[in-house]
């Protein structure tokens, strides 16, 4: 399986506390079948984003992990105006690994018109915005049809894996379950913090798909998207959302 949203690199962010805790996720992933692990950092008004401190981190990564898995670098990217200012400067400083997928997180305080046109614009970059997490959004989970209609005009929907499986309530788990019911899932993602409140672990959460959209639909969104993703490829599972209640 390939993970493309998650907090593993060290001391830069709320996620891991430590290179031990670090090298532990990193263990936990593999023996859950995961083999590539996308380190997407924060970028917000509390974790300054800085692409070339954290590409070193992530070699050293690569070096203190060995062998049996790879990392790829990119960024939990909030939609601030901020940000977006530095986005149209640098538009490939946040994507995974450089390429055309950027991870987007919106504010749970509200969804302004502007910050929407402006995801919806991201392709005039370059780029094509990976939603993440909107069943845990509490703007999004009260009005999941604007993200089926993100999803028709072509925006990727990344759901957390844990919310499937209940970790982030009922509302959360709700309104995952109805993403995947109307076929607006593309990939499923840990978007671990730690080994044991948030950890790196998608099996379940797979497994828990495959009972409602089938094991095809549910493979493709921990393998051959998240894949497709990291190699900056159109994704092979895309299905039209299915529109309506
Ligand atoms: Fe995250």
């Amino acid at each position: 399986m390939f993970d493309i949203h998650s907090h593993i690199l060290p001391e830069i962010d709320d996620g891991s506390k430590s290179w031990e805790m670090t090298l532990e996720m990193c263990r936990m992933a593999q023996a859950d079948g995961i083999q590539h692990m996308v380190a997407t950092p924060h970028a917000n008004e509390r974790y300054p984003y800085d692409r070339d401190a954290h590409e070193i981190r992530l070699s050293e990564l690569r070096a203190r992990f060995g062998s049996g898995m790879e990392f790829s670098l990119g960024c939990d990217f909030h939609m601030s105006y901020e940000n977006l200012q530095d986005l149209k400067l640098h538009p490939h400083r946040y994507s995974i690994g450089g390429n055309r997928y950027l991870l987007v997180e919106f504010s749970n305080y509200g969804i302004p018109p502007q910050i929407e046109d402006a995801m919806m614009r991201l392709g005039d970059l370059g780029l094509t915005p990976v939603l993440t997490h909107p069943e845990r959004n509490t703007v999004l989970q009260q009005n999941l049809s604007r993200v089926l209609r993100w999803a028709e005009l072509g925006c990727v929907v990344q759901v957390t894996g844990s919310a499937l499986t209940g970790r982030w309530g009922q509302r959360a788990q709700q309104a995952a379950h109805l993403l995947l019911e109307h076929q607006a899932v593309h990939v499923l993602s840990t978007d671990a913090h730690d080994t044991t409140s948030r950890p790196p672990i998608l099996s379940a959460a797979r497994d828990a798909a495959a009972e409602i959209c089938g094991a095809e639909a549910a493979q493709a969104m921990v393998n051959g998207n998240p894949q497709a993703i990291i190699q900056g490829q159109p994704l092979p599972y895309f299905p039209k959302p299915m529109m309506g209640s």
